[in-house]
């Protein structure tokens, strides 16, 4: 699937935890190819969500694609774990805290067989990423600041990065997919659209209604 593809990608977090299997293929069900599974530690980010366990316990219940968004420090330290659990991509922040280096741990993604991604919190200037552009399958310009779900949607602090990043790809040959998260809804995937997304990253609008067929299909037609 190239960057031209555009995917709606159901963000875990905000599901009903009570019956992980029952939310995953309600999702399935409701047209998700990729889940989104927000790891966070209570250290990098100031809430703590769930661990490789988690992503094993959805790994066992689904063959959608796995795009693991991990809002930890030392991600580097747990990776084995998370590719072991079943991760397909696996996203690292550029702020977090390394025992080796972000370059490092991509290079360790990739040779696992996996796709991997860096992600960006709303201060951090694209240039933060150039060092890695080449060695990435997905750029994540994250459009709320790390943490929680059901956040606004910051345009102005992230809509200009967004496209910044998509030019200088386009510029030079590169391919990686653009993924945005956080605050995507039927008005605001069409901004991150226009800026170069092209995966769409919702918990809050698509698990969040009743009808999650219809939550998809309208983020779906919003980015058509
Ligand atoms: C926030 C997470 C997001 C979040 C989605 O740190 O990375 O994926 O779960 O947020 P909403 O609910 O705004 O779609
Ligand atoms: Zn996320």
């Amino acid at each position: 699937m190239d960057h031209t593809t555009n995917l709606i990608l159901p963000s875990l977090l905000a599901s009903d935890w009570s019956n992980i299997d029952a939310q995953v293929k309600r999702a399935a069900s409701a047209g998700a190819q990729w889940l989104h599974l927000d790891v966070m530690d209570g250290n990098f980010v100031d809430n703590i969500s769930f661990g490789p366990q988690m992503v094993q316990v959805v790994r066992n219940c689904t063959d959608m694609y796995l795009d693991v968004h991990l809002m930890i420090h030392r991600p580097d330290h747990y990776l084995e774990r998370f590719i072991k659990a079943g991760a397909q991509n696996i996203t690292i922040h550029v702020e977090a805290n390394y025992d080796t280096s972000v370059a490092e741990t991509l290079k360790r993604i990739r040779a696992a067989g996996l796709h991997c991604g860096v992600a960006l919190h709303p201060n951090t200037p694209f240039e933060a990423a150039l060092p890695f552009v080449q060695d990435i399958d997905l750029l994540l310009v994250m459009t709320v600041v790390p943490g929680f779900g059901g956040q606004p949607f910051m345009e102005k602090e992230t809509m200009p990065k967004l496209a910044a990043a998509r030019d200088y790809r386009d510029a030079h040959g590169l391919k990686f997919h653009l993924e945005v998260d956080g605050g995507i809804y039927t008005n605001t995937a069409p901004i991150a659209k226009q800026h170069g997304a092209n995966l769409f990253v919702c918990g809050t609008s698509s698990f969040g209604p009743p009808d999650m067929n219809q939550s998809m299909r309208d983020l779906a037609a919003s980015v058509a």
